[in-house]
């Protein structure tokens, strides 16, 4: 089965979508460790609720951005942690990390990617005056959010929205599209092509990870 740890700086409402979603049954998975960077997260109510171990690890317990996620590294490693998610994480995941997990530490972001990266997507959505967004669930590179993308949802934009109004739309989605990719990572059923990401599934799948606009 499947381990999972989930990496998460504040309400933790993705990591609650995922917890959920194994306890239906959807995702056959299990989550070995919810770190966080922020003893005040939500998140950790969640987990405690759960009785998921939660580990805060801090940055400024440690002398730099390497050390920093070297520990983590560790930590994941010595847990046979298999994907780690980032759901809510607001940092930028350090080489040290990444490498010792290629393809394998996934991110959701809430906007359509490559549009509006970095903080407030759904702001920047707004204020743009997109007529589109929604979000991503993508592998995590040395970038900001410019990993290979799994799977994204898009939402309409309307007039009068503002950003909790879409903030809101889009999370849905979030919830939604995010248990999906671990599952289909779970299966097996992605692949990894330089920047593109080929998912192995039936014709009939097709309308549930490219839904219409919703
Ligand atoms: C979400 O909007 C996610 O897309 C972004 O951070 C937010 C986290 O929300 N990366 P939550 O903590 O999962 O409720």
């Amino acid at each position: 089965m499947l381990t999972l740890s989930v990496l998460a700086s504040g309400r933790g409402s993705n990591f609650q979508a995922i917890i959920d979603s194994i306890a239906s049954g959807y995702l056959k998975a299990r989550i070995v460790a919810l770190i966080t960077d922020n003893p005040k997260a939500y998140a950790i109510e969640r987990a405690k609720k759960h009785g998921i171990e939660t580990l805060i690890i801090e940055p400024k317990e440690f002398s730099n951005k390497d050390s920093y996620y070297s520990h983590i590294a560790s930590v994941l490693k010595s847990k046979g942690v298999g994907l780690v998610v980032l759901a809510g994480f607001m940092r930028v995941v350090g080489r040290a990390l990444i490498k010792e997990f290629p393809n394998k530490i996934i991110n959701i972001h809430p906007a359509l990617l490559p549009s509006f990266p970095g903080l407030h997507g759904q702001k920047q959505a707004v204020d743009y005056g997109a007529k589109i967004s929604g979000c991503t669930v993508h592998f995590v590179d040395e970038g900001v959010d410019t990993g290979p993308i799994i799977i994204q949802a898009a939402v309409p934009v309307y007039d009068d929205d503002t950003e909790d109004s879409l903030s809101e739309r889009i999370l849905r989605q979030e919830h939604r599209i995010f248990p999906l990719a671990i599952k289909l990572f779970s299966e097996g059923k992605i692949t990894v092509k330089g920047k593109k990401v080929i998912i192995k599934s039936k014709k009939e799948d097709a309308v549930i990870i490219n839904p219409p606009l919703l």
